[in-house]
């Protein structure tokens, strides 16, 4: 059984995981919309990833008879000036995913709920890896300026990035 905080907590972050996945799937659709098509792959992706973290909370608070509250969703954002200020919105976004599960975390010790709190170390290690991730393509982008051919091959290659390629050139 869970407890109501840790409960509480958990459909916060079921919100949260459920918001990123909208919030990026709105960043998908803008890049398909103005001809970055790789972009748009990488993101309709990161958009299922976020949906599957939800999933993920839903099914482990129904595992633990916890009370789970499907949220609203506020309208995402739909409109960006450039690919930069995007990336730049996404990293800031997983920034604030980060601190909220450190709080979830937080609130395990607290309430003593060691299985949860280890339930999350999943999650804690995915929030690092997609941290990572996304400052690579923020300092990919720096470098490229307006390099109209570094942008193309920058377009075909994120496809193809993922949280493991990245963790796994980190460790080269
Ligand atoms: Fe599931 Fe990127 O937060």
């Amino acid at each position: 059984m869970l407890s109501k905080k840790v409960e509480a907590a958990l459909n916060e972050q079921i919100k949260m995981e459920g918001m990123s996945s909208n919030f990026y799937l709105a960043m998908a659709s803008w890049a398909e919309e103005n001809g970055y098509a790789g972009v748009s792959e990488f993101l309709y992706k990161h958009s299922d990833e976020e949906r599957f973290h939800m999933l993920k909370l839903i099914k482990y608070m129904n595992e633990r008879d916890g009370k789970v509250i499907i949220p609203a969703f506020e309208q995402p954002r739909s409109d960006y000036d450039a690919v930069k200020q995007l990336f730049e919105e996404l990293y800031k976004h997983e920034t604030k995913v980060t601190q909220s599960i450190g709080e979830l975390v937080g609130v395990c010790l607290d309430e003593k709920d060691f299985t949860t709190h280890n339930f999350l170390q999943w999650y804690v290690s995915e929030q690092l890896e997609e941290e990572a991730l996304a400052k690579t393509i923020i300092d990919k982008i720096k470098l490229m300026g307006d390099d109209k051919s570094a942008w193309y091959h920058f377009d075909r290659d994120i496809a193809s990035l993922t949280v493991t390629s990245v963790a796994d050139e980190g460790a080269a």
